[in-house]
């Protein structure tokens, strides 16, 4: 089962792959993490793309492309995966047709209203950057993650300016993709408003038939 999961920022696509990475057992492959983790350990790609996470742009087409193809060489996508936020342009959409084929491409649909206030709310463990929001899935202990005690900072991208940059982003190369794969008959909507369990329980549903 290689699933795409496709939407706005801060629609929850990384919140429901964790939990379906558990449940069905394959492996979570979220760009957006490959490239925080280089930025982490201040590895050369790491320095390169830095500033273009800050700003909300993309990163170019052939380094990420490059970094999915490797991933998916790994061992454990022998069963299936969760790719979470790519591809995001059409070029990364029809590259990654060269080398994996995809079983279905789950569309998280989300009010702009709602993006914002998720996108905002956010805050991350400094070091695991396991999710939190202030108002639907708080810590414990304000500030602190319920796991390892690590600090929870705001992602540079989740400022006012950065959310912006990213909603035009979405819209002028992101968006297309959803015609794209309605063209390849592999686009299934997900309502993506309601709380995480439910969201997941409609995801479930239609991983049956996948
Ligand atoms: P990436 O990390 O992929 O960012 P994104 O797509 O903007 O997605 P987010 O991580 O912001 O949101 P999400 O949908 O996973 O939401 P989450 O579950 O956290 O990419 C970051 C950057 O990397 C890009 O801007 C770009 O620079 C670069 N990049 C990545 N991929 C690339 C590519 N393919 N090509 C080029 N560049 C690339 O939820 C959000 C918040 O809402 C959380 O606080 C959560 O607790 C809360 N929440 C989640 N679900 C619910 C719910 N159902 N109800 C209430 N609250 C909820």
């Amino acid at each position: 089962m290689n699933l795409i999961f496709l939407g706005p920022p801060g629609a929850g696509k990384g919140t429901i792959a964790v939990k379906v990475k558990e449940a069905f057992g394959i492996p979570h492959i979220s760009t957006g993490d490959l490239f925080r983790q280089h930025i982490r350990e201040e590895s050369e790609l790491g320095m390169q793309v830095k500033q273009i996470l800050a700003r909300g742009d993309l990163v170019p087409d052939e380094v990420t492309i490059e970094m999915v193809r490797q991933r998916l060489q790994d061992g454990d996508t022998e069963n299936g995966y969760i790719l979470d936020g790519f591809p995001r342009t059409i070029g990364q959409a029809e590259t990654l047709e060269g080398f994996s084929k995809i079983s279905g491409v789950l569309n998280f649909e989300l009010s702009r209203e709602s993006i914002i206030r998720r996108l905002s709310g956010r805050r991350v463990a400094k070091e695991s950057g396991r999710v939190y929001h202030l108002d639907f899935n708080p810590p414990r202990v304000p500030g602190r993650c319920d796991e390892t005690g690590e600090p929870l900072i705001q992602r540079p991208d989740d400022q006012p300016e950065a959310i912006t940059k990213r909603l035009e982003v979405y819209d002028e190369q992101t968006a297309p993709l959803i015609d794209f794969y309605k063209g390849r008959e592999l686009l299934i909507s997900v309502d993506a408003e309601p709380a995480p369990d439910r969201v997941f329980t409609d995801v479930e549903n239609i991983l049956k038939d996948i």
